[in-house]
């Protein structure tokens, strides 16, 4: 039996540019595809009365690396989901929130991102987190500057926990689609003790049978968080 329930769960999303390339698409229709797995995987998990946060990793400070055309077509296809979303987030009592640095981002899309985190603030089946211009090493080092410009001198793990963007400090169960088996800078904190689950299946093509499937071996899993039982 588990020792913990499964609140926060969090996701890489990785494979659209392959589901694409498999289908001799472009990879922006990838990202597209993309986009409505993460619909489809939020609504499951509204439905899911233990999950009370879903994080997705959907863009990392790595990301501008990408070609430009890329990175416009994800700015683009963000601000087009997050208005498009709207209706799904009030109809299933989503609340929309962003963690990462979105100064980066044109004023246009954080307005957008503000008013979606506004307007949803009150729902309260699940807290869909999009991880956006994110770095988990950004993340833990914005968290100790700012209790240092608090004044604090000496920290403490519950100092920094409670400094740091998420709405908590541990990931009980991390996804990664695409066969790659890596954390590559998301959610370095939350993750101590998490779980960890690889799947070689894209992330377009990821589903709510497969993530049910995910979920029910968690269930078998015992987790011990260091100690003997
Ligand atoms: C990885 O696929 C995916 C990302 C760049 C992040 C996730 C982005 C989306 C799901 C697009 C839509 C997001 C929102 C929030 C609207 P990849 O391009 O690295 O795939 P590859 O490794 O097969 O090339």
């Amino acid at each position: 039996m588990n020792s913990a329930p499964l609140k926060n769960l969090a996701i890489i999303m990785d494979g659209n540019g392959r589901w694409a390339k498999e289908r001799g698409l472009s990879r922006t229709k990838g990202h597209e595809a993309g986009a409505e797995t993460i619909r489809d995987i939020t609504t499951y998990c509204a439905k899911h009365p233990e999950i009370e946060t879903a994080t997705f990793y959907a863009f990392s400070t790595e990301n501008w690396k990408r070609p430009k055309l890329e990175v416009d077509f994800l700015m683009k296809l963000l601000s087009k989901y997050l208005k498009n979303e709207l209706k799904t987030y009030q109809e299933n009592g989503i609340r929309f929130k962003a963690i990462g640095d979105i100064h980066a981002f044109s004023p246009a899309l954080q307005k957008r991102i503000k008013e979606t985190e506004s307007l949803t603030k009150d729902n309260t089946n699940l807290t869909q987190i999009l991880a956006l211009n994110y770095g988990g090493r950004a993340e833990i080092t914005h968290s100790v500057n700012s209790l240092i410009e608090e004044g604090k001198t000496h920290l403490t793990e519950e100092d920094i926990s409670s400094a740091l963007q998420t709405p908590y400090s541990d990931i009980d169960l991390l996804i990664r689609t695409s066969g790659e088996e890596r954390i590559s800078n998301f959610l370095l904190w939350q993750l101590s003790y998490a779980e960890l689950s690889f799947t070689s299946t894209l992330w377009p093509d990821f589903s709510s049978k497969e993530l049910k499937s995910i979920l029910s071996s968690f269930k078998n899993r015992s987790r011990r968080f260091g100690g003997l039982k």
